[in-house]
């Protein structure tokens, strides 16, 4: 069974887990319900970025659970950019990656970032002054959900070869081309 936990402020990653976890079987659960990692054999965690990194409930479910962490394969998604532009992109997956760095013992299959959503309606000043946009790409998702699926479940990868999936970023592009099915917006 895979976990797909998310820490989600306003919906958006929710939304996003809950179709990852429907593509891998798997449950979509707030990570901060998350009380074991026991019983799961990989894990999926997606993590709303604000002001320049994860929100707190994703960076305390990699501290609590850093030495389970550790002792499965993850894949972890970001939900950050309002436009799909590269730069918007790029500079969200820095964030993520910058936060993901202070845990270098995870067995990282994938880490890549999905378009966000701002509703502005439910937000305080002067963050309800902001352009209203939801730049999430559904088919992405469901196609990042079911490659990483398949990575998360492959036997054949030991502690050797996770490790040098780290050092090697290669494989992290090849990751995301293998979710992309072309076209920019698939490329989240
Ligand atoms: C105050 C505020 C700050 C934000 N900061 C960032 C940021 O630093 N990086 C980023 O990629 N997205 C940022 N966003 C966009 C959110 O990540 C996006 O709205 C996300 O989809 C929210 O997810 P949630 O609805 O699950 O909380 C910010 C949004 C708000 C309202």
């Amino acid at each position: 069974m895979i976990l797909v936990a998310y820490a989600s402020r306003h919906g958006a990653t929710r939304e996003i887990a809950e179709a990852v976890a429907e593509a891998l079987h798997g449950q979509a659960v707030p990570a901060h319900e998350v009380e074991s990692l026991d019983g799961y054999e990989a894990v999926v965690l997606g993590a709303a970025l604000y002001i320049g990194r994860p929100c707190g409930e994703a960076r305390r479910f990699l501290r609590t659970h850093r030495r389970a962490l550790s002792e499965r394969p993850v894949a972890v998604f970001g939900s950050g950019p309002l436009k799909l532009d590269d730069a918007e992109v790029e500079s969200s997956r820095r964030q993520l990656e910058r936060a993901l760095a202070r845990f270098p013992e995870l067995r990282l299959v994938a880490v890549d970032v999905f378009g966000g959503v701002l509703r502005p309606a439910e937000l305080r000043f002067p963050f309800n002054r902001m352009r209203e946009g939801d730049a999430r790409d559904w088919d992405a998702i469901r196609a990042w959900a079911e490659h990483v699926g398949g990575l998360l479940r492959e036997p054949a990868l030991s502690s050797a070869s996770w490790a040098s999936a780290r050092r090697a970023p290669e494989v992290a592009r090849a990751t995301r081309a293998g979710a992309a099915g072309g076209g920019r917006r698939t490329r989240p």
